[in-house]
């Protein structure tokens, strides 16, 4: 689970489902959790001014984020309805961040750059996360070293300092193109003398945000969104106000609850570019989906089988590894056998445990490949969220499920959904809560 699951919100909260509803109507996507996790933290490189970032979703993650903030010695305030932050972090003083936070999700661990860059010194703890894989950092920490600091794993944390001169400029090729260690290296060689050059660097949209808001925060960098980053160190950065980008994981998994009811769903603010490998894996599955001005509008068909596919989850411009789980759920219901295969993690399939409740013939191989056998229809049971992306497809599916689906330990879910009952039942689906 990416929340450890040991907070105070982890009761016995749940989401129930009347699945057999088709969706149809207009659902407004909201600003992508990944994207805003990692912009907060680029805030903290900001010496001078405020940094006030706009369409930052509404979910736990991001409270977490910004008390990691405030902890750090940064002022942070919502404005407005929630969806606009604002942070001054030039206080930032505190090195070492506090471990109930860290264990959360692993997003906090991307405070390290910042911290390193801005005071030479960074104590975090190792981070918490879905329980989807190893989830190592040492990609992370390769980059860190690169750029001279001297980095240690003591008593559950990575303790890390930069030389007397200072951190400075290098040439680091990544193993495997890591969003989060981009991120992290990213935002600790803006402030690192000479140039930084990020070699099979992750050319996720979200990695694009943040190298956009670091350039308009006064950073030096090109590059950002493929696979080669360019950076050549500043003196200092600044705040500045920058809106965060529509969440192609909340799109697509709305894309997937609309593909499953046979709906018609225009998702409201979705980038059709930062969907492509998405909308090509529908159109492959006989649902449609078609950029509509402000959107993009994907229209399934009621009383037609999902047609199965061969689904392989990779990094960007491949299928997204966080749209797997919803759209295996999809693919259960398909008329013949569809082959999963998730590339990124090797544990993303704990969850097909759950989904087999409710009737979906999966054989997982080894963690990293499974068979889908498509069956009619899945019939409504009790069911637990097992991390985040797991909750949402288990959502997914209960909508195509007969009779009512109860999903629990939904509070994984509400770390990345902002409003997700209120949104589906917008659409039409017969979906509510029930908390103790
Ligand atoms: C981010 C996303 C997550 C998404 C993932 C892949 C956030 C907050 N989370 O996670 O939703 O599923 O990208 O798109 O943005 N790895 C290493 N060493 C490292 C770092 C990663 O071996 O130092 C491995 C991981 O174990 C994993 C793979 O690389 O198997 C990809 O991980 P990575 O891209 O780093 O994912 P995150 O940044 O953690």
């Amino acid at each position: 689970m990416e929340n450890g699951g040991t907070g105070e919100n982890s009761g016995d909260k749940r989401i129930v489902v009347r699945g057999g509803q088709r969706l149809c109507g207009t659902v407004a996507i909201g600003g992508s959790k990944n994207a805003a996790v990692a912009l907060i933290a680029g805030a903290l490189l900001a010496a001078s001014g405020d940094t006030v970032l706009t369409n930052i979703p509404r979910i736990s993650d991001i409270e977490t984020l910004a008390e990691l903030l405030s902890r750090l010695g940064a002022k942070v305030a919502f404005e407005g309805d929630g969806h606009t932050i604002r942070i001054n972090a030039s206080g930032l003083h505190e090195h070492k961040a506090p471990v109930e936070l860290v264990e959360r999700m692993r997003a906090s661990f991307w405070v390290l750059g910042p911290v390193l860059a801005r005071l030479g010194k960074a104590i975090i703890p190792q981070p918490g996360g879905c329980h989807i894989g190893a989830r190592a950092v040492d990609l992370h920490l390769k980059g860190m070293t690169a750029l001279g600091a001297t980095v240690t794993a003591e008593h559950g944390a990575i303790c890390a300092y930069a030389p007397k001169s200072g951190l400075s400029g290098a040439n680091i090729y990544l193993d495997l193109p890591s969003v989060g260690a981009t991120m992290n290296i990213m935002m600790a060689a803006t402030l690192a003398p000479g140039e930084t050059v990020i070699q099979n660097a992750a050319q996720e949209p979200d990695v694009q945000n943040l190298g956009d808001l670091l350039a308009t925060m006064g950073a030096d960098i090109t590059g950002q969104g493929t696979g080669t980053i360019f950076i050549r160190g500043v003196e200092s950065l600044h705040g500045a106000t920058f809106a965060v980008m529509p969440d192609r994981i909340e799109a697509g998994t709305f894309a997937a609850a609309a593909a499953i009811t046979g709906g018609d769903v225009v998702l409201e603010n979705a980038r059709f570019a930062d969907l492509r490998a998405v909308l090509f894996k529908l159109a492959e599955m006989g649902v449609e989906a078609t950029d509509v001005p402000g959107g993009v509008r994907i229209l399934g068909n009621p009383g037609t089988r999902i047609k199965p596919t061969r689904l392989t989850a990779m990094p960007h411009p491949g299928f997204p590894t966080d749209l797997q789980q919803p759209f295996t759920s999809v693919l259960a219901l398909a008329d013949g056998v569809s082959i999963v295969t998730d590339t990124v993690y090797e544990s993303r399939f704990n969850y097909l445990t759950e989904l087999a409740k409710l009737g979906a013939q999966v054989v997982a191989d080894g963690g990293r490949q499974a068979v889908v056998t498509g069956i009619p229809r899945f019939s409504g049971a009790a069911v637990r969220a097992t991390d985040l992306r797991a909750g949402a497809a288990l959502i997914v599916a209960a909508l195509a499920a007969d009779g009512e689906t109860r999903v629990y330990d939904t509070f994984h879910v509400e770390r990345g959904y902002e409003n997700i009952v209120g949104k589906l039942r917008g659409l039409g689906a017969h979906i509510g809560r029930e908390d103790d």
